[in-house]
């Protein structure tokens, strides 16, 4: 387990997200100050989640097929994913975000 400092919270601003070029490559969101990272590829196939759309119940919708993902839990809310997407803990030191990548 490792520790990034992905950004500073001015730089993800509520309602965005941030694409870290990290291995695995992770989608960073901020939905009402709540900050969340999931693993950027869709469970269903080849979409990249930080550019899919985010929901106020902290929900995103894959742009790809439409499936949407519980971003506190990974779990698929809908069809036509069925797997869950990996989430990673994030920590807000100061003004600074950070995850912890396995
Ligand atoms: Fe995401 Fe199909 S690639 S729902």
């Amino acid at each position: 387990m490792s520790r990034v400092l992905a950004c500073s919270t001015a730089e993800l601003p509520e309602g965005e997200a941030l694409r870290l070029e990290t291995s695995p490559v992770i989608a960073l969101f901020n939905v009402g100050g709540e900050f969340y990272a999931i693993n950027d590829r869709c469970s269903h196939g080849n979409a990249s989640m930080s550019e899919g759309y985010l929901e106020d119940d902290a929900t995103v919708e894959c742009p790809l097929h439409a499936a949407s993902f519980c971003l506190k839990t990974g779990k698929a809310m809908c069809l036509p994913a069925t797997d869950p997407i990996a989430t990673y803990p994030v920590f807000v030191e100061g003004d600074d975000v950070y995850v912890d990548i396995p």
